[in-house]
Formats: C-alpha cells, structure tokens, sequence
C-alpha cells in the first residue's frame, strides 16, 4: 500500500507544483508561505480518494487533476489555521515549525486565504470535459469547505473547548470539521466520472463512515503516537481541553469504534464489486496509521 500510495502521491504533487508556482513579484512571500506548508508533506489523502473514487466509477487522473489539487490546497489552509495562536496554537505540522512560526502570524493567515481562493481559481480556470459536472462538482467543493462543512466543525470545535458534551455533539463536529472535506473528495471523485445518482450516494455513505473513523483515529494518535512518527505535537488536544473520542470514550473503545466505522465504510462500496478494491484497501491501511 505504502509504494502505491507514493507513486499517487508524486503524480499528485507535480500538479501542485505546477498550480502553486512562485511568481517573482512584491508579494513572493505569500506564494513562499503558501508552497512551504503544501509540501512539508502529508498524506495526499483526500487528492489519493477522490482519483480512485474516479477510477472506480470509470473516470481517471485527468478527470479529477484541479479537484484533487484545490480540495489538498483547502485542507491544508485549513491546517494553517488550526494551528494559530487563537486555534489550536501548536508549533509543528508535517514534521516543520508551523506556517506561523516559520512567516509570522500575519503571513500565515494571509497564506491560508490564498489557498482557499487559490483552491476556486483552480477549479475554475480548467476545461471540463462535461461543464455541468464541473458546476455540480463545485457547488460541492464550496458547501463543504464553508460555514455548514469544516469551517462549522472547526467552530463547534472551538466552541467545545472545555466543556462537557455528548457523543452526539462530538460526532457533530467530527463529520463537519473533517468529514466535510473527506465526503467532498469522494463525491466530487465520482460527479466528475460520471457516476450514476445510486452510486454517487454510496460513495457519499462510504466517505462519511470514513471521516469518522479517520478523526477518530487522529484523537487517538494525540494519545498513543510519537510526534516523530507524526509530524504534529502529541498531547495537543489535552492541552487545549478538547473533546475528542479518546476522552469521551477511552483508548479502548474509541479502537473499536474505528473497526466499526471502517468495516461500514467498505460494506457501503459493495455495490461496486471488485472495482472498490483499492478504496477498501486504503480503508483497511488508514485504520492502522501511524501518521
Ligand atoms: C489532519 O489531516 C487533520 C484532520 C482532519 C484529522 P491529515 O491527517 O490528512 O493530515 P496530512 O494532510 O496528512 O498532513
Ligand atoms: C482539525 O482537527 C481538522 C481540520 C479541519 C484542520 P484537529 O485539530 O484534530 O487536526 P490536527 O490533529 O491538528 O491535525
Ligand atoms: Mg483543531
Ligand atoms: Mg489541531
Ligand atoms: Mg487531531
């Protein structure tokens, strides 16, 4: 799994890199800003989902090329300002100091704007086979990212520190503040393919249960991982009196709710038979993470 997911990885970072090039002109720092927290690294997850949600409905890499780089630019905008002072105040990301340790607080709020609004040039500046698609594709895009996606979830986030909440509340948060961006990856993967309604709303389901388990599984790294396996703090969400599954759950039962989520997550591509052989895979892969 780990050489496929590599291989993706490079394709998929070419792309940006051809996306995010430095223009020489006053304002160079912010494209500076920009590139040094696209490729600190990461995983490429949600560019990695949304091309082999594409595959798996008959579409390919060049179907999904300025989705794929626009959702990794919003998501790590979205790391950027996570990790701010006034949010998450932590000081390392992808192994680096934070954008706002290395640029300064300004810099980096200015960088995670550019990304976002880099993120809609993208999507917009591009030939799309089907237009119709494209729109559908990026009304998705936006509805995701905004107030009622992971923009919501990191507010109710936010707003959760230090208080007691219910199970309920947490996975509230946890499908807006990460599922969002994960659903939207799938479902945009398949829009763009071409993929009938029936299967559009499977990937949907799929792409739910996976956010869920996924930031389950990053509430218990916070606990249980090694910061140089990670490339972020441990301890982070303790810190900062977080609501996470490890504290509302313990270690033990937020595991098994991760085999749970994952399980409901493969069981929901069924309808595609073989074809969801990788996405099933990468499921099974992102269960056992250490990053
Ligand atoms: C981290 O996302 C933030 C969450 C939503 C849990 P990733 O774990 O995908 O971070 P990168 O992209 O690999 O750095
Ligand atoms: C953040 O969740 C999800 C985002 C929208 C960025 P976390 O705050 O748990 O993410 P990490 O642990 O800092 O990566
Ligand atoms: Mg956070
Ligand atoms: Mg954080
Ligand atoms: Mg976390």
């Amino acid at each position: 799994m780990k050489k496929e997911l590599l291989q993706r990885i490079d394709i998929i970072d070419k792309s940006l890199d051809k996306y995010l090039e430095i223009r020489d002109n006053p304002q160079r720092i912010i494209y500076e800003a920009m590139r040094y927290s696209v490729f600190a690294g990461g995983k490429r997850l949600r560019p990695i989902l949304m091309w082999e949600t594409a595959v798996m409905c008959g579409g390919a890499w060049e179907t999904v090329e300025p989705f794929a780089c626009a959702i990794e630019m919003i998501h790590t905008y979205s790391l950027i300002h996570d990790d701010l002072p006034a949010m998450d105040n932590d000081d390392l990301r992808r192994g680096m100091p934070t954008n706002h340790i290395k640029f300064g607080e300004d810099i980096a709020i200015l960088a995670g704007d550019a990304l976002l609004t880099k993120a809609f040039e993208v999507v917009s500046l591009n030939k799309f086979a089907d237009a119709s698609r494209a729109v559908r594709a990026i009304n998705v895009f936006a509805a995701a990212a905004g107030a009622d996606g992971m923009v919501g979830g990191q507010t109710v986030d936010l707003a959760a520190e230090g208080k007691d909440i219910e199970l309920t509340d947490l996975q509230y948060i946890h499908l807006l503040k990460t599922g969002a961006l994960i659903r939207a990856a799938c479902v945009i993967g398949a829009i763009t393919a071409g993929a009938a309604e029936q299967e559009i709303t499977a990937v949907d389901d799929f792409a739910r249960y996976l956010g869920i388990a996924f930031q389950i599984r990053d509430d218990i790294l916070d606990v249980t991982g090694s910061e140089a396996e990670l490339g972020k703090p441990v301890g982070s969400d303790a810190e900062s009196e977080k609501n996470t599954y490890v504290k509302l759950c313990g270690i033990e039962k937020s595991e098994e709710l991760v085999s749970v989520y994952s399980d409901k997550a493969k069981a929901a591509l069924d309808i595609f038979g073989e074809r969801a052989e990788f996405l099933k895979r990468l499921t099974d892969y992102l269960v056992i993470r250490n990053n």
